[in-house]
């Protein structure tokens, strides 16, 4: 009991002591739908209003871009450049802990990406990472539970990087060595030759790097797991039994092991076929996986319940509140979710908002609920 009291003030004084952030302004220049417009905005939560169309999703974005130097809708980095324009810019001025801190990206077509913090270039976008956390719930949330087991391992990779530097840069270099194996197996079979040692070289690296990345995800989801649970009981108010399950070949065999029993497939297939890059999760309700058996609200709530997760666990890991960005969700969500939502808001210290919608009235009446200081831009 001393123990969990203990524990429990440590928490107190940990969150207590956490650093305050928060955009106090944004400029946008040909980004997308915008020529040049500038957002001063409020510390707690701004909203952005108007009809579909126009920009409220791609401000969010535009927000998302300074924290992860990418765009979360579109993977085409020139297609975030205004139709006709040569370059876009974003620039946002942040407070830290009473400090001003300067992040512009900008991307010129035909030229490199440019991502600057106070006027120093990065070399690695990746040393960026997780310097301002941030955690989107949007609709295309949706394609965590409908594509590939890509965008599931990306989710993953997201939350542990965010706070964890170091993994993401285990990731990237995993990943730098599949690329070379996969390359050496191409060979291999386009000039009918074989060299086990060569390979066998590829094969240590990926076990080095592999196995951090196996450990990470595993303890990883050890902790993320019973947070999302709690998470999807606070918002579905029902019974039903949600699981995440991490799927991956090296819970009973180590990567070499598994190298070695997959050396012919891969010679024939000319890659990689197995090892931390084909993990995956798996989301079920009451056991059978979510995507074919659970209803669409059911869905909603899982990836709501998911996303708000992350933010818990972002927020236990890092010193700084991550900001939030709720993209259109009050169109998804029945007026219980919003409720319990708006609570969530209301009973937890979040950082900074910013949420997007179609109707000024409604986002008015639930961020008043919140009886935390607003803005309203309509667009
Ligand atoms: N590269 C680009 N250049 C110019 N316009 C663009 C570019 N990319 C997207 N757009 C425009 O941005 C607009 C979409 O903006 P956005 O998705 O932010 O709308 P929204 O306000 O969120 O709408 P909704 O309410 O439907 O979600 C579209 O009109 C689209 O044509
Ligand atoms: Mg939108």
């Amino acid at each position: 009991m001393q123990l969990y009291l203990n524990l429990h003030l440590f928490s107190i004084i940990l969150d207590f002591q956490k650093i305050a952030m928060h955009l106090q302004k944004i400029t946008l220049v040909n980004f997308k739908n915008f020529e040049s417009q500038t957002f001063d905005f409020q510390e707690k939560i701004n909203c952005f209003v108007g009809n579909n169309g126009v920009g409220k999703t791609n401000v969010l974005d535009a927000i998302y871009y300074l924290s992860f130097a990418k765009s979360y809708f579109n993977s085409v980095a020139t297609q975030n450049i205004r139709h006709s324009e040569d370059f876009f810019m974003i620039e946002g001025d942040y407070k830290i802990k009473e400090k001003s801190d300067n992040v512009v990206c900008s991307l010129k077509r035909g030229n490199k990406k440019v991502v600057k913090r106070n006027g120093k270039v990065y070399e690695k976008f990746s040393d960026h990472i997780g310097y301002l956390p941030l955690v989107i719930i949007s609709p295309a949330d949706r394609d965590l539970i409908t594509d590939g087991s890509d965008i599931r391992r990306k989710f993953i990779d997201n939350v542990i990087s965010q706070s964890d530097n170091k993994y993401l840069q285990t990731v990237i270099k995993y990943n730098k060595v599949l690329v070379q194996r996969n390359s050496l197996l191409k060979y291999f079979a386009l000039n009918r030759t074989y060299d086990a040692l060569n390979l066998k070289v590829y094969d240590e690296q990926l076990a080095t790097y592999g196995s951090v990345i196996y450990k990470k995800r595993s303890a990883f989801l050890d902790e993320f797991i019973p947070i999302f649970k709690n998470r999807y009981k606070a918002i579905s108010n029902s019974s039903e039994h949600v699981d995440l399950v991490y799927k991956t070949q090296l819970k009973d065999i180590n990567f070499l092991e598994l190298f070695e029993q997959n050396v012919e497939r891969d010679r024939i297939l000319q890659y990689t076929s197995a090892g931390t890059h084909k993990d995956d999760l798996t989301f079920e309700i009451d056991g059978y996986p979510i995507k074919k058996f659970g209803s669409q609200g059911q869905q909603k709530s899982y990836l709501i319940a998911l996303k708000l997760a992350q933010f818990d666990f972002i927020n236990k890991q890092s010193n700084v509140k991550p900001i939030l960005l709720l993209d259109d969700i009050f169109d998804k969500l029945d007026d219980l979710r919003v409720t319990q939502l708006v609570n969530l808001v209301n009973n937890e210290e979040f950082g900074q908002l910013f949420i997007s919608d179609t109707h000024k009235d409604r986002t008015e009446e639930v961020v008043k609920k919140t009886k935390q200081p607003y803005k309203i831009f309509q667009l």
